[in-house]
């Protein structure tokens, strides 16, 4: 990619509403044929971004670039129809009054002939060839989203900003329309943003994520690395439920009830909090009263007490009250383990997925 400019480059976008910043300072890039997700809790300004991408709202500072060339940089502003850019909204109504074909060719210009053959080909491509001349009330959810998609990409999009695409549809269409969607993307070249607070849409969806909280890109990246690498525990507790161990540091170091960890660079007397994804605990028994044993990547185990445990399939949710103080711990176990209420086990945490941040008031 040596050379190659962004297909859709945005820099410094901010938008204020009542004097508050719902959009600040936000910069990212897309390649072509690459999905960006925009991944944040409801509020966080998401919407707000692609709106002034396409158009339908203006920056109060920043720049947006198609291709290295700028087309709005809140004087000069080209108008969405000129942006050569697709939308697919939540709310992608198809238009109820016109045939498949003609919802999919709306956005055509030409010789009907071509018109027709585009449409054809789209149809095609999100295999409903032989819905070509029905009606939208004809279709299932799935299938229309599938024309919607048709639709936005029959004029060949630069770039598509989809807003919660798939949150209209059941969880069983839903995971094969979103690779499908990904595959027609693509093969088209186009470059995605996309929209949305679900994390596993995200990680299932993105090449990059950019992690978004009030306003602000709080972390960008692939997938692997904002599950593995989070900035802090916002960004953990983001993905997947957290256990948190307070801590106090001297020498660099905090002990604990799980033993000791590394806090490089905190001074002495400052508070971290020690990070853990419940998955990332292990249980071990008291092997005839001599406690269990660790390997040395578990480091120090903890005795706690299990207050609930929930079969929940793949995997059982436990609930431990440590005996050190008091707190609970949650830990799931990958197989069919389900200990009673009442029993005394020992935990120990994955040194390798253990998160350490210095502590927020
Ligand atoms: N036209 C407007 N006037 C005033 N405030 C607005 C306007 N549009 C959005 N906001 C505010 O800006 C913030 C960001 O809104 P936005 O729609 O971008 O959030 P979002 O991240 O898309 O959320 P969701 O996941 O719920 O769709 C919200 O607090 C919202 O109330
Ligand atoms: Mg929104």
């Amino acid at each position: 990619m040596t050379g190659q400019a962004p297909r859709l480059d945005i820099r410094n976008l901010t938008r204020r509403y009542g004097g508050r910043a719902v959009v600040d300072d936000v910069s990212l890039s897309v390649m072509p044929g690459q999905v960006t997700c925009l991944l944040g809790p409801s509020g966080c300004g998401k919407s707000t971004t692609l709106r002034m991408i396409a158009g339908v709202e203006t920056q109060d500072s920043g720049v947006v670039l198609v291709d290295g060339q700028p087309i709005s940089d809140g004087v000069r502003n080209l108008p969405p129809e000129q942006r050569q850019i697709g939308l697919m909204f939540q709310d992608f109504a198809l238009f109820p009054h016109l045939s498949v074909a003609d919802n999919v060719g709306f956005g055509l210009k030409g010789p009907r002939a071509e018109v027709r053959a585009r449409v054809e080909e789209m149809l095609a491509r999100v295999d409903l060839g032989r819905f070509i001349d029905a009606w939208p009330h004809e279709l299932s959810g799935g299938e229309q989203q599938r024309v919607a998609l048709a639709r936005a990409l029959a004029p060949r999009p630069r770039i598509m900003l989809m807003d919660e695409p798939f949150s209209g549809l059941d969880n069983r269409l839903r995971d094969g329309i979103r690779d499908e969607t990904l595959d027609v993307l693509k093969e088209a070249g186009t470059a995605v943003l996309l929209v949305t607070h679900e994390p596993e849409e995200a990680m299932r969806m993105a090449d990059e994520i950019a992690l978004m909280r009030d306003g602000r890109i709080v972390q960008m990246g692939a997938p692997y690395n904002i599950y593995n690498a989070p900035v802090d525990r916002e960004a953990v507790a983001f993905f997947s439920d957290i256990n948190v161990i307070r801590g106090v540091v001297r020498g660099a170091l905090t002990e604990t009830p799980f033993g000791q960890f590394l806090a490089p660079g905190v001074p002495d007397g400052a508070a971290v909090d020690i990070v853990i994804r419940p998955q990332h605990l292990k249980i071990d028994f008291d092997r005839n009263g001599s406690g269990p044993l660790p390997t040395a990547r578990d480091g120090t185990p903890a005795r706690g007490i299990v207050q609930r445990a929930r079969f929940m399939g793949n995997e059982s949710l436990v609930e431990f009250r440590m005996d050190h103080d008091g707190s609970l711990i949650r830990a799931t176990v990958p197989n069919v383990f389900l200990p009673r209420p009442g029993k005394p086990l020992w935990l120990t945490m994955r040194r390798d997925r253990c998160f350490v941040f210095p502590a927020k008031a």
